[in-house]
Protein backbone atom coordinates (compact mmCIF):
# COMPACT_ATOMS: atom_id res chain seq x y z
CA UNK A 1 0.00 0.00 0.00
CA UNK A 2 1.23 3.71 -0.80
CA UNK A 3 0.22 6.63 1.10
CA UNK A 4 0.28 10.08 -0.94
CA UNK A 5 -0.35 12.96 1.40
CA UNK A 6 -2.34 16.08 -0.08
CA UNK A 7 -2.36 18.46 2.45
CA UNK A 8 -4.38 17.32 5.74
CA UNK A 9 -5.19 14.06 4.06
CA UNK A 10 -3.74 11.15 2.38
CA UNK A 11 -4.57 9.04 -0.29
CA UNK A 12 -4.29 5.51 -0.39
CA UNK A 13 -3.01 3.49 -3.29
CA UNK A 14 -2.32 -0.54 -3.26
CA UNK A 15 0.43 -2.07 -4.85
CA UNK A 16 0.83 -3.34 -8.69
CA UNK A 17 -0.58 -6.36 -9.18
CA UNK A 18 -3.40 -6.42 -6.14
CA UNK A 19 -6.16 -4.19 -7.59
CA UNK A 20 -9.70 -6.20 -7.23
CA UNK A 21 -11.69 -5.26 -10.38
CA UNK A 22 -10.70 -2.89 -13.27
CA UNK A 23 -8.02 -0.07 -11.99
CA UNK A 24 -9.69 3.04 -13.68
CA UNK A 25 -13.76 2.76 -14.77
CA UNK A 26 -15.09 5.68 -16.78
CA UNK A 27 -18.61 5.88 -16.74
CA UNK A 28 -21.21 8.25 -18.68
CA UNK A 29 -18.67 10.96 -19.11
CA UNK A 30 -19.71 14.03 -20.99
CA UNK A 31 -17.15 17.42 -21.62
CA UNK A 32 -18.35 20.08 -23.63
CA UNK A 33 -16.58 23.70 -24.41
CA UNK A 34 -19.02 27.60 -24.37
CA UNK A 35 -17.62 28.75 -27.32
CA UNK A 36 -18.92 32.12 -29.53
CA UNK A 37 -20.49 29.90 -31.89
CA UNK A 38 -22.34 27.97 -29.16
CA UNK A 39 -21.92 24.82 -27.15
CA UNK A 40 -19.34 21.83 -28.54
CA UNK A 41 -20.35 18.67 -27.22
CA UNK A 42 -16.67 17.21 -27.59
CA UNK A 43 -17.31 13.90 -25.14
CA UNK A 44 -20.62 13.05 -24.80
CA UNK A 45 -21.10 10.18 -22.56
CA UNK A 46 -18.10 7.65 -22.78
CA UNK A 47 -17.94 4.90 -20.59
CA UNK A 48 -15.32 2.22 -20.56
CA UNK A 49 -13.23 0.64 -17.77
CA UNK A 50 -9.38 -0.90 -18.03
CA UNK A 51 -7.74 -3.67 -16.00
CA UNK A 52 -4.22 -3.86 -14.43
CA UNK A 53 -1.77 -4.22 -16.66
CA UNK A 54 -4.01 -4.68 -20.07
CA UNK A 55 -3.72 -1.96 -23.29
CA UNK A 56 -6.80 -0.33 -24.41
CA UNK A 57 -6.82 1.56 -28.01
CA UNK A 58 -9.03 4.88 -28.02
CA UNK A 59 -9.22 5.23 -31.74
CA UNK A 60 -10.96 8.18 -34.64
CA UNK A 61 -10.51 10.19 -36.69
CA UNK A 62 -9.36 13.73 -36.31
CA UNK A 63 -11.55 15.81 -33.65
CA UNK A 64 -13.62 12.94 -32.37
CA UNK A 65 -12.58 13.56 -29.05
CA UNK A 66 -9.87 11.24 -28.32
CA UNK A 67 -7.40 14.13 -26.16
CA UNK A 68 -10.46 15.74 -24.82
CA UNK A 69 -11.46 12.27 -23.37
CA UNK A 70 -8.06 11.68 -22.30
CA UNK A 71 -7.52 15.10 -20.25
CA UNK A 72 -11.30 14.40 -18.85
CA UNK A 73 -10.11 11.31 -17.21
CA UNK A 74 -7.17 12.96 -15.88
CA UNK A 75 -8.86 16.35 -15.04
CA UNK A 76 -6.86 18.66 -17.19
CA UNK A 77 -9.36 20.84 -18.65
CA UNK A 78 -9.26 24.04 -18.94
CA UNK A 79 -10.42 26.00 -16.29
CA UNK A 80 -13.44 28.50 -18.02
CA UNK A 81 -16.13 27.47 -20.61
CA UNK A 82 -16.25 23.47 -19.27
CA UNK A 83 -19.51 21.73 -19.07
CA UNK A 84 -18.30 18.14 -17.59
CA UNK A 85 -20.10 15.52 -15.60
CA UNK A 86 -20.00 11.51 -15.48
CA UNK A 87 -17.95 10.07 -12.96
CA UNK A 88 -14.00 8.56 -13.37
CA UNK A 89 -12.76 6.00 -10.41
CA UNK A 90 -9.01 5.45 -10.75
CA UNK A 91 -8.00 2.59 -7.99
CA UNK A 92 -11.12 2.82 -6.07
CA UNK A 93 -10.14 6.59 -5.40
CA UNK A 94 -12.73 9.55 -7.45
CA UNK A 95 -10.89 11.13 -9.87
CA UNK A 96 -13.69 13.68 -10.44
CA UNK A 97 -14.45 14.46 -7.12
CA UNK A 98 -10.60 15.73 -6.53
CA UNK A 99 -9.73 18.98 -6.13
CA UNK A 100 -6.25 20.18 -8.20
CA UNK A 101 -4.64 19.61 -4.43
CA UNK A 102 -5.57 16.09 -4.53
CA UNK A 103 -5.15 15.53 -8.12
CA UNK A 104 -1.14 16.75 -8.29
CA UNK A 105 -0.41 13.86 -5.39
CA UNK A 106 -1.81 11.14 -8.55
CA UNK A 107 -0.60 13.49 -11.27
CA UNK A 108 2.63 11.61 -12.35
CA UNK A 109 2.67 9.43 -9.48
CA UNK A 110 -0.20 6.85 -10.20
CA UNK A 111 -1.67 8.03 -13.55
CA UNK A 112 0.58 9.80 -15.90
CA UNK A 113 -0.36 10.90 -19.76
CA UNK A 114 2.38 11.10 -22.66
CA UNK A 115 0.96 14.45 -24.59
CA UNK A 116 0.41 14.35 -27.98
CA UNK A 117 3.54 16.89 -28.99
CA UNK A 118 6.00 16.67 -26.61
CA UNK A 119 7.66 19.95 -27.72
CA UNK A 120 5.13 21.96 -26.13
CA UNK A 121 4.11 19.25 -23.49
CA UNK A 122 8.23 19.85 -22.48
CA UNK A 123 9.35 22.98 -20.52
CA UNK A 124 11.56 24.84 -23.39
CA UNK A 125 13.50 26.37 -20.86
CA UNK A 126 14.71 23.76 -18.64
CA UNK A 127 17.02 21.29 -18.94
CA UNK A 128 15.44 17.61 -19.43
CA UNK A 129 16.98 16.18 -16.61
CA UNK A 130 15.81 19.09 -14.09
CA UNK A 131 11.82 17.56 -15.41
CA UNK A 132 12.36 14.56 -14.94
CA UNK A 133 14.06 15.59 -10.98
CA UNK A 134 11.68 17.60 -10.25
CA UNK A 135 8.87 14.52 -10.43
CA UNK A 136 10.80 12.37 -8.43
CA UNK A 137 11.54 14.55 -5.74
CA UNK A 138 7.67 15.78 -5.54
CA UNK A 139 6.46 12.15 -5.37
CA UNK A 140 8.79 10.17 -4.16
CA UNK A 141 10.70 12.05 -1.84
CA UNK A 142 14.19 11.98 -3.32
CA UNK A 143 16.78 14.36 -2.51
CA UNK A 144 17.99 16.82 -5.70
CA UNK A 145 21.30 14.26 -6.20
CA UNK A 146 19.44 10.63 -6.13
CA UNK A 147 16.86 12.70 -8.48
CA UNK A 148 19.76 14.01 -10.80
CA UNK A 149 21.51 9.99 -10.71
CA UNK A 150 17.71 8.60 -11.74
CA UNK A 151 17.03 10.75 -13.95
CA UNK A 152 20.13 9.49 -15.73
CA UNK A 153 19.01 5.72 -15.25
CA UNK A 154 15.48 6.60 -16.58
CA UNK A 155 16.75 8.29 -19.36
CA UNK A 156 19.03 5.35 -20.10
CA UNK A 157 16.01 2.89 -19.83
CA UNK A 158 14.27 4.81 -22.56
CA UNK A 159 16.96 4.51 -24.86
CA UNK A 160 18.63 7.80 -24.93
CA UNK A 161 22.24 7.11 -25.86
CA UNK A 162 24.82 9.31 -23.40
CA UNK A 163 22.50 10.11 -20.64
CA UNK A 164 25.04 11.69 -18.55
CA UNK A 165 25.54 14.62 -21.37
CA UNK A 166 21.96 14.52 -22.88
CA UNK A 167 20.26 15.05 -19.20
CA UNK A 168 21.77 18.54 -19.15
CA UNK A 169 19.86 19.40 -22.90
CA UNK A 170 17.07 21.38 -23.54
CA UNK A 171 14.17 20.12 -25.30
CA UNK A 172 15.26 21.80 -28.73
CA UNK A 173 18.57 20.06 -29.17
CA UNK A 174 16.43 16.63 -29.49
CA UNK A 175 15.36 14.88 -32.19
CA UNK A 176 11.11 14.29 -32.19
CA UNK A 177 11.92 10.76 -31.38
CA UNK A 178 14.50 11.73 -28.74
CA UNK A 179 11.56 14.23 -27.20
CA UNK A 180 9.18 11.52 -27.24
CA UNK A 181 11.87 8.83 -25.34
CA UNK A 182 12.03 11.91 -23.04
CA UNK A 183 8.21 11.90 -22.41
CA UNK A 184 8.07 8.43 -21.61
CA UNK A 185 10.90 8.66 -19.13
CA UNK A 186 9.24 11.76 -17.25
CA UNK A 187 6.16 9.86 -17.19
CA UNK A 188 7.17 6.78 -16.17
CA UNK A 189 9.75 8.17 -13.59
CA UNK A 190 7.24 7.44 -10.42
CA UNK A 191 6.25 4.36 -11.64
CA UNK A 192 2.23 5.15 -12.38
CA UNK A 193 -0.30 2.05 -12.70
CA UNK A 194 -1.90 3.39 -15.85
CA UNK A 195 -0.27 5.59 -18.85
CA UNK A 196 -2.21 7.62 -21.24
CA UNK A 197 -0.51 7.66 -24.03
CA UNK A 198 -1.89 10.53 -26.39
CA UNK A 199 -0.66 9.75 -30.44
CA UNK A 200 2.47 9.23 -28.97
CA UNK A 201 4.49 8.73 -32.14
CA UNK A 202 2.33 11.10 -34.32
CA UNK A 203 4.82 12.87 -36.57
CA UNK A 204 7.26 10.40 -36.22
CA UNK A 205 8.88 8.27 -39.03
CA UNK A 206 7.60 4.48 -38.86
CA UNK A 207 10.89 2.97 -37.83
CA UNK A 208 10.78 5.29 -34.99
CA UNK A 209 6.90 4.83 -34.79
CA UNK A 210 7.63 1.30 -33.63
CA UNK A 211 10.72 1.77 -31.21
CA UNK A 212 8.86 4.35 -29.28
CA UNK A 213 6.13 1.53 -29.11
CA UNK A 214 7.55 -1.25 -28.68
CA UNK A 215 9.83 0.22 -25.65
CA UNK A 216 6.33 1.07 -23.62
CA UNK A 217 5.27 -2.01 -24.28
CA UNK A 218 8.62 -3.41 -22.70
CA UNK A 219 8.37 -1.07 -19.59
CA UNK A 220 4.31 -1.64 -19.54
CA UNK A 221 4.93 -5.18 -18.94
CA UNK A 222 7.88 -5.00 -16.52
CA UNK A 223 6.37 -2.84 -14.48
CA UNK A 224 2.43 -4.42 -15.04
CA UNK A 225 0.74 -0.80 -16.01
CA UNK A 226 -2.39 -0.09 -17.72
CA UNK A 227 -1.78 1.56 -21.20
CA UNK A 228 -4.11 3.63 -22.93
CA UNK A 229 -2.90 4.25 -25.81
CA UNK A 230 -4.91 7.28 -27.98
CA UNK A 231 -4.47 6.95 -32.21
CA UNK A 232 -6.21 8.31 -35.12
CA UNK A 233 -4.37 5.05 -36.49
CA UNK A 234 -5.95 1.64 -36.23
CA UNK A 235 -3.08 -0.28 -37.51
CA UNK A 236 -1.04 1.39 -34.48
CA UNK A 237 -3.09 -0.59 -32.25
CA UNK A 238 -4.21 -3.70 -34.07
CA UNK A 239 -1.41 -5.65 -32.44
CA UNK A 240 -0.73 -3.98 -29.07
CA UNK A 241 -4.10 -3.03 -27.75
CA UNK A 242 -6.37 -6.04 -25.51
CA UNK A 243 -9.33 -3.66 -26.54
CA UNK A 244 -10.13 -1.24 -28.98
CA UNK A 245 -12.45 1.52 -28.34
CA UNK A 246 -13.74 3.58 -31.80
CA UNK A 247 -14.59 7.10 -31.21
CA UNK A 248 -16.78 9.10 -33.16
CA UNK A 249 -18.23 12.61 -32.90
CA UNK A 250 -17.68 12.70 -29.26
CA UNK A 251 -19.07 8.95 -28.71
CA UNK A 252 -18.45 5.41 -28.24
CA UNK A 253 -19.46 3.39 -31.07
CA UNK A 254 -18.01 0.60 -31.31
CA UNK A 255 -16.18 -1.33 -28.58
CA UNK A 256 -14.72 -4.83 -28.47
CA UNK A 257 -11.57 -7.34 -27.84
CA UNK A 258 -8.90 -6.53 -30.65
CA UNK A 259 -9.12 -9.87 -32.18
CA UNK A 260 -12.97 -9.51 -32.41
CA UNK A 261 -13.09 -6.16 -33.77
CA UNK A 262 -11.04 -6.62 -36.60
CA UNK A 263 -12.53 -10.02 -37.77
CA UNK A 264 -16.35 -9.42 -36.81
CA UNK A 265 -16.27 -5.59 -37.35
CA UNK A 266 -20.56 -4.90 -36.89
CA UNK A 267 -19.91 -1.06 -37.38
CA UNK A 268 -19.40 0.74 -40.56
CA UNK A 269 -17.26 3.09 -39.55
CA UNK A 270 -14.78 0.78 -38.20
CA UNK A 271 -14.86 -0.50 -41.52
CA UNK A 272 -13.94 2.42 -42.87
CA UNK A 273 -10.90 3.07 -40.88
CA UNK A 274 -9.75 -0.15 -41.06
CA UNK A 275 -9.96 0.28 -44.63
CA UNK A 276 -8.09 3.18 -44.47
CA UNK A 277 -4.97 1.69 -42.69
CA UNK A 278 -2.00 1.55 -45.36
CA UNK A 279 -0.85 -2.45 -46.84
CA UNK A 280 2.52 -3.35 -47.00
CA UNK A 281 1.42 -5.36 -49.96
CA UNK A 282 -0.07 -2.21 -51.72
CA UNK A 283 2.25 -1.24 -54.72
CA UNK A 284 3.99 2.65 -54.10
CA UNK A 285 1.53 4.98 -55.00
CA UNK A 286 -1.46 3.40 -54.76
CA UNK A 287 -4.31 6.38 -53.48
CA UNK A 288 -5.67 5.22 -50.10
CA UNK A 289 -9.38 4.55 -49.38
CA UNK A 290 -10.03 7.86 -47.27
CA UNK A 291 -13.24 8.48 -45.86
CA UNK A 292 -16.05 10.26 -47.92
CA UNK A 293 -16.74 13.71 -46.11
CA UNK A 294 -16.36 15.06 -42.97
CA UNK A 295 -17.24 14.65 -39.20
CA UNK A 296 -20.02 16.54 -37.79
CA UNK A 297 -20.45 19.76 -36.59
CA UNK A 298 -20.02 19.36 -32.74
CA UNK A 299 -22.01 22.07 -31.58
CA UNK A 300 -24.84 20.68 -34.53
CA UNK A 301 -24.26 17.27 -34.77
CA UNK A 302 -26.98 15.12 -36.98
CA UNK A 303 -30.19 13.86 -36.01
CA UNK A 304 -29.94 9.98 -35.89
CA UNK A 305 -26.69 8.28 -36.16
CA UNK A 306 -23.60 10.77 -36.44
CA UNK A 307 -22.23 8.96 -39.04
CA UNK A 308 -25.29 8.53 -41.45
CA UNK A 309 -24.32 11.83 -43.76
CA UNK A 310 -20.90 9.22 -44.83
CA UNK A 311 -22.23 6.21 -44.26
CA UNK A 312 -22.92 3.81 -47.80
CA UNK A 313 -25.41 1.77 -46.43
CA UNK A 314 -27.46 4.92 -44.24
CA UNK A 315 -31.19 4.14 -45.02
CA UNK A 316 -34.03 6.36 -43.05
CA UNK A 317 -34.49 5.14 -39.98
CA UNK A 318 -30.69 5.91 -39.09
CA UNK A 319 -31.20 9.71 -40.24
CA UNK A 320 -34.30 9.46 -37.84
CA UNK A 321 -33.40 7.73 -34.80
CA UNK A 322 -30.18 7.10 -32.95
CA UNK A 323 -28.88 3.64 -32.56
CA UNK A 324 -28.15 2.78 -28.88
CA UNK A 325 -24.96 1.39 -27.75
CA UNK A 326 -25.70 -2.40 -27.42
CA UNK A 327 -24.57 -6.08 -28.16
CA UNK A 328 -25.76 -9.40 -29.91
CA UNK A 329 -24.02 -12.00 -28.49
CA UNK A 330 -20.87 -11.66 -26.59
CA UNK A 331 -21.56 -8.89 -23.88
CA UNK A 332 -17.87 -7.91 -24.58
CA UNK A 333 -18.62 -6.77 -28.34
CA UNK A 334 -21.15 -3.01 -28.20
CA UNK A 335 -21.74 -1.31 -31.20
CA UNK A 336 -24.17 1.52 -32.31
CA UNK A 337 -25.58 0.66 -35.55
CA UNK A 338 -28.80 -0.30 -36.59
CA UNK A 339 -27.50 -2.18 -39.90
CA UNK A 340 -24.43 -3.87 -38.81
CA UNK A 341 -22.19 -5.71 -41.09
CA UNK A 342 -22.73 -9.85 -41.26
CA UNK A 343 -19.33 -11.13 -41.17
CA UNK A 344 -18.16 -7.81 -42.73
CA UNK A 345 -21.09 -7.55 -45.66
CA UNK A 346 -23.72 -5.12 -45.01
CA UNK A 347 -27.27 -6.43 -45.06
CA UNK A 348 -28.61 -3.61 -46.92
CA UNK A 349 -27.55 -2.41 -50.29
CA UNK A 350 -24.97 0.89 -50.34
CA UNK A 351 -26.56 3.96 -51.18
CA UNK A 352 -24.23 6.85 -52.72
CA UNK A 353 -23.01 9.17 -50.03
CA UNK A 354 -24.08 12.40 -50.57
CA UNK A 355 -21.49 15.05 -49.46
CA UNK A 356 -23.53 18.24 -48.90
CA UNK A 357 -24.75 17.33 -45.80
CA UNK A 358 -23.38 19.68 -42.48
CA UNK A 359 -19.83 18.71 -41.47
CA UNK A 360 -17.65 20.35 -39.32
CA UNK A 361 -15.89 23.95 -39.72
CA UNK A 362 -12.29 23.87 -40.68
CA UNK A 363 -10.00 22.24 -41.31
CA UNK A 364 -8.87 18.91 -39.72
CA UNK A 365 -5.41 18.55 -38.56
CA UNK A 366 -4.92 15.02 -39.29
CA UNK A 367 -6.81 11.37 -39.18
CA UNK A 368 -7.68 9.15 -41.84
CA UNK A 369 -9.58 11.47 -43.89
CA UNK A 370 -6.41 12.71 -44.45
CA UNK A 371 -4.67 10.01 -45.54
N1 LIG B 1 -10.79 24.22 -25.51
C1 LIG B 1 -11.65 23.93 -26.48
N2 LIG B 1 -12.63 24.79 -26.83
C2 LIG B 1 -13.52 24.49 -27.81
N3 LIG B 1 -13.51 23.34 -28.51
C3 LIG B 1 -12.55 22.45 -28.23
C4 LIG B 1 -11.56 22.69 -27.20
N4 LIG B 1 -10.72 21.62 -27.15
C5 LIG B 1 -11.18 20.74 -28.08
N5 LIG B 1 -12.26 21.25 -28.73
C6 LIG B 1 -13.02 20.59 -29.78
O1 LIG B 1 -13.41 19.31 -29.31
C7 LIG B 1 -13.43 18.38 -30.39
C8 LIG B 1 -12.60 17.16 -30.03
O2 LIG B 1 -11.22 17.56 -29.99
P1 LIG B 1 -10.05 16.57 -29.65
O3 LIG B 1 -8.80 17.39 -29.54
O4 LIG B 1 -10.41 15.75 -28.48
O5 LIG B 1 -10.01 15.65 -30.95
P2 LIG B 1 -9.01 14.44 -31.23
O6 LIG B 1 -9.86 13.24 -31.48
O7 LIG B 1 -7.99 14.35 -30.16
O8 LIG B 1 -8.37 14.89 -32.62
P3 LIG B 1 -6.83 14.75 -33.15
O9 LIG B 1 -6.74 13.37 -33.74
O10 LIG B 1 -6.72 15.82 -34.19
O11 LIG B 1 -5.90 14.96 -32.00
C9 LIG B 1 -12.93 19.13 -31.62
O12 LIG B 1 -14.04 19.55 -32.36
C10 LIG B 1 -12.21 20.31 -31.04
O13 LIG B 1 -12.22 21.40 -31.93
S1 LIG C 1 -26.77 3.22 -38.07
FE1 LIG C 1 -27.08 3.40 -40.26
S2 LIG C 1 -25.88 5.21 -40.84
FE2 LIG C 1 -25.20 4.59 -38.83
S3 LIG C 1 -23.45 3.29 -39.24
FE3 LIG C 1 -25.22 1.96 -39.05
S4 LIG C 1 -25.95 1.70 -41.17
FE4 LIG C 1 -24.57 3.46 -41.17
MG1 LIG D 1 -5.96 14.54 -30.10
Amino acid sequence: MKARRSGGRTLEFKDAGTQVGPLLVVDDVHTSFRTARGTVRAVDGVSFDVHEGKTLGIVGESGSGKTVLARSIMGLLPPRDVIRSGTVRFAGHELTAMDDKDLRQVWGAELSMIFQDPMTALNPVKRIGVQIAESLILHLGMDKKEAGSTAVELLRSVGIPSPEDRVKWYPFQLSGGMRQRVMIAIALACAPRLVLADEPTTGLDVTVQAQILDLLAELQRERHMAVILVTHDLGVVASRADDIIVMYAGRVVERAPTHTLFHDTKMPYTRALMDSIPRLADPSGVRLNAIAGRPPDLINPPDGCRFAPRCPYAQDKCRESEPPLRTVGSADHLFACWFPLVDGESTVPPVPVSLSAPVAPGPQSSGASDA
